[in-house]
């Protein structure tokens, strides 16, 4: 063939391999070489094209997502970087913390720990001393984060939420944070105390969104009022209903908010707490010192895990939403932020083919620019190429050789594609091992864990 057709029969075979910079992964089978993963070295040196430094990892359930996800989170220890789980939903994260000398956080029924989604996090800090200016442009930030995590939480439940009940609950956090009568410090406020004021509103509050009565007013936010009452009566009462009591230690090397005792709720239960709790991290790591008002510049280097988001993404249009507004943050905050779901269409909620969500889970996979893509059925195929937009034969690679072991995938990286195996050191396979679970009985001293091929050839390459 002419070499104008070399490139579209072999069109996987690159030029020349990532810089060796970041955190080692294992093998990219077309050079050859070792490839690493640096995020925020591709988006600051703009490899590849990547403009962001997140990172969304599919594949089906066992292919290793998670192990993925524990091995860079290690690796990139070692330049300083701290990761932050935001919802360990099997405690799985457990192991690599206790190997790190970190308790996780439990949050549960009947446990004592509080997460409260309307807290202010950093950017509330030292109101008092603020301009006129940043007070409002704080104000804004906070104020949207909280609608949109209403937004999304009544979204889930189905019901409509429509300008009006919108304004009314916008009224409603000016007026119960201090906002609106222009006190110098704002109070935090939580979710009970929003949905007491939906039910009891002020007369003030009727006629100033011109409802034409009490009871249209009942009426038109019940929605809202549901959705909050399943943070406040419901299933999750107890868990995000009180001012924050887990002190995130930001100088551990992890930090990890276990979810586990949720799981017995359900995958809907799950995914709202994980909303709230994500909303809630967007706060934590929103940092005020990045709007120009502090000279030092310096950047905490963060990984922040999201795993089993798509039970999060499951919940709606608003959810998918919610998880966007949270990853907009990280490109001027220096967080590698990590988004963990089975396959693109988990953006797409059951009868969401509309234009609407597509275009929502086009932007959500926009905001990533690196995806990592672990084995799939056949069945999956499809959506790769449509949502993803890969050719026949990186599909190929994902439904065909990456099933073939575990770890392997295809890395997108900004407008680039990698054929690589994970490989993991026998500390991190112990560390990531899964399985332990459905291998109770392994008698002592046989390993339950096989080494795969590919680990074999990391070791005979290495
Ligand atoms: N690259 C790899 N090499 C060998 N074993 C792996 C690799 N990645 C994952 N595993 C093992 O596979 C099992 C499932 O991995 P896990 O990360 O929990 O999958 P997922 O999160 O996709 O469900 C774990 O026991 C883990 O130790
Ligand atoms: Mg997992």
């Amino acid at each position: 063939m002419t070499s104008e057709q070399v490139g579209g029969v072999w069109p996987l075979i690159p030029a020349e391999g990532l810089p060796p910079t970041g955190a080692l992964v294992g093998i990219d089978w077309l050079s050859g070489g070792a490839f690493y993963c640096d995020p925020i070295g591709w988006t600051l040196h703009n490899t590849a094209g990547v403009t962001n430094p997140n990172m969304m990892i599919f594949g089906a359930p066992g292919r290793g997502k998670s192990s993925a996800v524990k091995t860079i989170a290690l690796r990139l220890m070692a330049y300083g970087y701290r990761t932050l789980i935001l919802g360990d939903v099997k405690d799985e994260y457990e192991g690599l913390c206790r190997a790190l000398g970190v308790s996780p956080h439990a949050v549960g029924p009947g446990l004592p720990a509080r997460i409260n989604p309307l807290d202010f996090g950093p950017l509330g800090r030292d109101w008092t001393h603020l301009g006129r200016e940043e007070a409002a442009r704080r104000a804004a930030i906070v104020f949207a984060r909280w609608l949109q995590l209403l937004r999304g939480l009544v979204g889930s439940q189905k019901v409509p939420f429509g300008p009006t009940a919108e304004s009314a609950v916008g009224q409603i956090l000016r007026d119960l944070t201090g906002y609106a009568t222009g006190a110098t410090s704002l109070t935090e406020i939580t979710i009970p105390q929003v949905w007491q004021a939906l039910c009891d509103p002020t007369p003030q509050l009727v006629t100033g969104c011109r409802y034409r009565s009490r009871q249209h007013f009942l009426d038109d936010t019940r929605g809202v009022r549901d959705a909050l009452g399943a943070l406040v009566h419901g299933h999750l009462g107890g868990l995000f209903d009180a001012p924050t009591t887990v002190k995130v230690d930001w100088r551990a090397p992890i930090q990890s908010l276990s979810l586990s005792r949720l799981e017995p709720l359900g995958d809907e239960a799950v995914g709202i707490a994980l909303m709230a709790l994500n909303s809630w991290g967007r706060a934590m790591t929103d940092v005020p010192h990045l709007s120009g008002h502090q000279p030092s510049g310096q950047v905490d280097l963060r990984v922040v895990v999201r795993d089993e988001a798509w039970k999060q993404m499951r919940l709606g249009e608003q959810a998918v939403a919610s998880l966007d507004a949270d990853l907009r943050l990280s490109r001027r905050d220096g967080a590698i932020q990590i988004v963990v779901a089975h396959k693109p269409s988990d953006m797409l909620t059951v009868g969401d083919a509309g234009s609407a969500a597509v275009a929502i889970a086009k932007e959500l996979l926009h905001l990533c620019s690196t995806k990592v893509l672990l084995g799939q059925d056949e069945a999956i195929g499809d959506e790769l190429s449509g949502l993803l937009g890969l050719t026949p034969m990186a599909s190929g690679i994902v439904t065909g050789w990456a099933t073939g072991g575990r770890g392997r995938a295809l890395w997108v990286v900004g407008s680039r594609q990698f054929q690589v195996s994970g490989i993991l050191t026998a500390t991190e396979t112990a560390l990531t091992d899964t399985n332990n679970a459905i291998t109770p009985s392994a008698p002592r001293g046989l390993s339950p864990v096989v080494p795969s091929d590919d680990s074999a050839a990391g070791a005979a390459s290495r």
